[in-house]
């Protein structure tokens, strides 16, 4: 299953991660951020806290990105994403860790939408960057971060899935492997003199788009800046 193909604009790439606790926060960020930002990231945090109805809210006013990363046997994967399709929402994810018969029950799921008239495409999650080396080993994986992102970027790519959630610094590689057309969406995005935080490995907005990645997510440099529409705004200037 491929996106068709459109050529997007620095703003449709750029995601803003809106990892705030309540529904008035997010709408109140939403207000500002609308037409100048491509989608919203809603998280776990937030969708636990304000539902369903709280999405339908948000996506009158910005394209959302449901961050659900689900991961459970492949019925109850499928079963889950009959309903939150019900959102329509821009992209939603999976764990790639669910395996190709869990991906290919996501992927089904997102066909049948389309099929419909809906729009959503799928993301598959490879590997989460808190897992080090040391975590996989105690996980049982002989296997290096990078190369287990890989094999999980594959993984997706054959079930159908298109793209992958991912590290910036993984994305050129698991483009040559699954192709440009499989779509990377890049995390750890920090504009260059921002201040990096928690994340480990950043890259700047230009380098990320370098690397073949279709959308970066920004979170707080974005949501934490005093004006947050100019800060949108300059980081679009910066990918163009
Ligand atoms: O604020 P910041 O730009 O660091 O936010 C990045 C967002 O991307 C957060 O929502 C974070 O949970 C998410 N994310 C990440 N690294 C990953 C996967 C997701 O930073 N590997």
């Amino acid at each position: 299953m491929t996106t068709p193909h459109v050529s997007l604009t620095a703003r449709e790439r750029l995601v803003v991660a809106l990892d705030v606790p309540s529904a008035g926060e997010a709408l109140a960020l939403a207000d500002r951020l609308a037409g100048r930002v491509g989608m919203l990231k809603v998280g776990l945090e937030l969708f636990c806290a304000e539902g369903p109805a709280f999405v339908r809210e948000l996506q009158a006013r910005v394209p959302v990105f449901l961050d659900l990363k689900l991961h459970d046997i492949p019925t109850t994967v499928r079963r889950a994403l009959d309903a939150v399709l019900k959102l329509d929402p821009k992209l939603v994810n999976v764990h790639a860790q669910g395996g190709p018969a869990m991906l290919e029950a996501a992927v089904e799921a997102v066909r049948a939408h389309r099929a419909g008239g809906g729009q959503t495409g799928l993301l598959a999650v490879t590997v989460l960057t808190s897992l080090d080396r040391e975590a996989l080993a105690a996980l049982g994986h002989a296997a290096t971060p990078e190369d287990l992102a890989l094999a999980y970027a594959r993984l997706a790519h054959q079930a159908g899935c298109d793209g992958v959630v991912c590290s910036a610094w993984e994305a050129a590689a698991i483009g040559e492997a699954c192709g440009e057309g499989f779509h990377r969406l890049t995390p750890g995005i920090r504009p260059s003199g921002a201040a990096v935080q928690d994340q480990a490995r950043v890259m700047t907005p230009a380098q990320a788009l370098k690397q073949g990645a279709t959308w970066l997510v920004v979170g707080r440099p974005i949501t934490h800046a005093a004006d947050p529409a100019a800060a949108a705004e300059a980081i679009v200037a910066e990918m163009q």
